[in-house]
């Protein structure tokens, strides 16, 4: 696999972390594809970047399926995904969550975390050239906030499917990796970040003192996907500011 103009697939990247990690792939040479539910903001994004757009839903196999026959058809398969799209739908107690809401988080975050990779991983080992994955998970995963559990169990099961993914198609030469972040300023969190109360809990929590940035999380998420990091497989590595510690 070529160090540089790669075909790299970010999913949700029409915003947030996602946008960010386009981007950087897109100023490191690579051929792009921005996949997004929302397929105008996608276009729009797209455009910025010089990539393809890719209106996708990761919930849905069969145009998953589609959309990565369509990007093998007009730049290549896939050599790189990053699978970034994620919601939270909303908080609550495992008492008090909706069970609607348990159920949409499932599907886009881990449910569709596997309908991906699993379509683009079988393009990369047909093409025989190896790849590599890297999975946006949740420092959530391993620190429980209380009214998240829905979300942080998704993350928990996307760290277990990085760890499979990583023995089943290392033999293929295909690296499969996770970053963890803490909080980040990005749409998902502006909620939050606008009360100056829920903001305050969040920093406090931090070690270094500050929510991340998505520019923060972009460049582990490139050193992950790059010959750099040739034998690195399995992990997941949190960008949290120390959160992880306390
Ligand atoms: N923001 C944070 O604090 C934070 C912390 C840890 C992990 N993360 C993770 O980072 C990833 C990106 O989060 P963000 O904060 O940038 O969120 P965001 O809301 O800014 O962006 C998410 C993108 O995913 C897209 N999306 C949603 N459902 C989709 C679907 N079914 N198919 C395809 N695309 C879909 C949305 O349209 C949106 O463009 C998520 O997996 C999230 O769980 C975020």
């Amino acid at each position: 696999m070529s160090a540089a103009g790669r075909v790299v697939l970010v999913t949700g990247a029409a915003s947030g972390i996602g946008r960010a990690v386009a981007q950087a792939f897109a100023e490191a040479g690579d051929r792009v594809v921005v996949a997004d539910l929302d397929g105008t903001a996608a276009g729009r994004v797209a455009a910025e970047l010089g990539a393809l757009a890719l209106p996708l839903d990761v919930t849905d196999p069969e145009a998953v399926a589609a959309g990565l026959e369509r990007v093998a058809g007009e730049l290549g398969p896939v050599e790189v995904l990053v699978n970034n799209a994620g919601i939270v739908a909303g908080g609550g107690s495992l008492v008090d969550l909706p069970i609607e809401i348990f159920d949409r988080v499932v599907a886009v975050n881990l449910r569709g975390t596997f309908t991906v990779t699993k379509v683009a991983a079988a393009q990369m080992i047909e093409a025989a050239r190896g790849g590599c994955i890297v999975n946006i998970s949740s420092i959530g995963a391993r620190q429980p906030t209380a009214g998240l559990g829905h979300y942080e169990a998704t993350k928990a099961g996307v760290d277990a499917l990085t760890r499979t993914g990583a023995i089943e198609l290392a033999g293929h030469g295909i690296r499969v990796n996770g970053v963890a972040p803490g909080p980040v300023h990005t749409p998902m969190t502006a909620g939050l970040m606008t009360d100056p109360a829920a903001r305050g809990a969040w920093e406090s929590r931090i070690p270094l003192g500050r929510i991340a940035t998505p520019g923060d999380i972009t460049p582990l998420v490139l050193f992950l996907a790059s010959p750099q990091a040739g034998h690195i497989t399995g992990t997941v590595v949190q960008v949290d500011g120390g959160q992880l510690l306390v």
